[in-house]
């Protein structure tokens, strides 16, 4: 059976104060009888503290971006083990921010994601269309090309660390949001795809999380979305009410 989740992007937001102001905040919030798995991605500086704040809390963590290479002459770069031993359980791989701003490739994310696995990360796999592609009806089309070229080189029993987040471009940070019916219309293709490339089984156990624009006040009716299960929070993820807010919706 695939998991609820509700995972917080917290993007190159928070410094190391505000950042552990906001867990001392979500600690205050009772996740534990939400039925979902309840992750935070802080930036690469702010994990460690996070981890060792999180000890006795039922929220994960999770990495925003990892190095393909396992160490080495990389300036600025973070590696895999780096982020395991800070505490990281998932990572975020694909983000249209860095495929967009950093130029990061399905090439090069099919090895991030094998490098990742290596290194028994959990990731968060995303993939989305930009506003053209949709209107022009391609959205279908990119999404399955993303999956073909940047994760489907994996196996059948690695898919069981996989969770994929659909972010559509012209969502994300906007305030619009896919309807919920678009939602589930993208997901249930995207399952369609994992049971070609797969089987049944691996399109039934994944879970396809929405992204883009989700806050409290939409969240529950996206959710409720038979194959979406559940969303990858960037704005609304930085407040610890509104983040419980849209956990609550399960
Ligand atoms: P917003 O929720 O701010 O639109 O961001 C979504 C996102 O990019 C999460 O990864």
């Amino acid at each position: 059976m695939r998991k609820n989740i509700v995972a917080g992007n917290w993007k190159m937001n928070c410094n190391l104060d505000e950042s552990q102001h906001l867990i001392n905040a979500l600690k205050l919030e009772d996740f534990e009888q939400i039925k979902a798995e309840i992750i935070i991605a802080p930036p690469f500086t702010n994990l460690y503290p996070a981890h060792q704040s999180l000890q006795d809390s039922k929220i994960k963590l999770s990495a925003q971006n990892l190095n393909e290479n396992e160490n080495g002459a990389f300036t600025g770069e973070i590696s895999p083990e780096m982020l395991k031993s800070v505490g990281a359980e998932y990572v975020i791989l694909g983000h249209s921010e860095r495929r967009a701003i950093y130029n990061e490739t399905d090439e090069l994310l099919a090895k991030k994601v094998t490098t990742a696995l290596k290194h028994d990360f959990k990731i968060m796999f995303c993939i989305g269309e930009e506003l053209d592609k949709r209107q022009a009806g391609k959205h279908f089309e990119v999404v399955e090309n993303q999956l073909k070229n940047g994760l489907f080189h994996i196996s059948e029993s690695e898919m069981k660390n996989i969770v994929i987040a659909y972010e559509p471009v012209w969502a994300i940070g906007t305030g619009e949001t896919a309807s919920p019916e678009q939602a589930q219309e993208i997901h249930a293709h995207i399952r369609k795809v994992l049971a070609k490339k797969y089987n049944e089984n691996v399109a039934e156990g994944t879970s396809i999380l929405y992204g883009g624009s989700v806050k409290p006040n939409n969240a529950k009716e996206i959710f409720a979305k038979k194959d979406v299960d559940g969303g990858l929070i960037g704005g609304a993820s930085l407040d610890a009410k509104s983040f419980k807010a849209i956990a609550d919706s399960f």
